[in-house]
């Protein structure tokens, strides 16, 4: 089976979204999604592919939506979790949660691994992070950056976790 992970970027109060939208422009952060998902599975809620706008190259794009007739080009789209399961069981290739509120909600029962990137900082916005308890992981890595975005300078601690007991899918 391969490895199912979340990765997200929160604020201190575990903000993840605005409007449908990111709450910050963080060029360092972007460039952590892109490498760590580059030619993974990537699985997103619908409101997240439209909030994208676009099918993210180079990965394979998983879009989950009730709506039986939605389709887009480049996109794989499933209507359920069982489907998203059944694919990335079937892939010998690393997939990876990449929002939004309602997907992570989902799956972090069901996911290996987290990558977390915690900005030192508070912003506005109406989209979270469920709240998920740390005693269930492991800290594999955990370090500080300080980047730029925003015309701020951004504290940044990167985390990377790994759950204590392996999820059965
Ligand atoms: N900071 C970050 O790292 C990060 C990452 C990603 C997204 N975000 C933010 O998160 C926000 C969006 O989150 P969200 O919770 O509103 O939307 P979402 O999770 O992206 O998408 C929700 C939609 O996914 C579909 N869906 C979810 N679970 C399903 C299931 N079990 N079966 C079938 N369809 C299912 C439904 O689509 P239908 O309505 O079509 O049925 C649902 O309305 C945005 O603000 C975005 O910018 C932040």
């Amino acid at each position: 089976m391969s490895k199912l992970s979340i990765i997200v970027a929160m604020d201190e109060n575990r903000l993840i979204g605005n409007n449908g939208k990111l709450p910050w422009y963080i060029p360092w952060d972007l460039k952590y999604f892109k490498e760590k998902t580059m030619f993974k599975n990537i699985v997103m809620g619908r409101n997240t592919y439209e909030s994208i706008g676009n099918v993210l190259p180079n990965r394979t794009n998983i879009v989950l939506t009730s709506d039986l007739n939605f389709k887009s080009e480049g996109c794989i789209v499933v209507n359920n979790i069982e489907d998203v399961l059944q694919y990335i069981d079937k892939s010998d290739i690393e997939s990876f949660i990449i929002g939004g509120s309602s997907l992570y909600e989902q799956f972090i029962p069901l996911v290996d691994e987290m990558y977390i990137n915690l900005i030192q900082h508070t912003f506005k916005g109406d989209s979270y992070f469920p709240s998920y308890d740390e005693n269930d992981w492991d800290i594999c890595t955990e370090e500080t950056v300080e980047v730029t975005g925003d015309k701020t300078v951004y504290k940044i601690k990167t985390k990377h976790l790994i759950k204590k007991i392996k999820t059965q899918r």
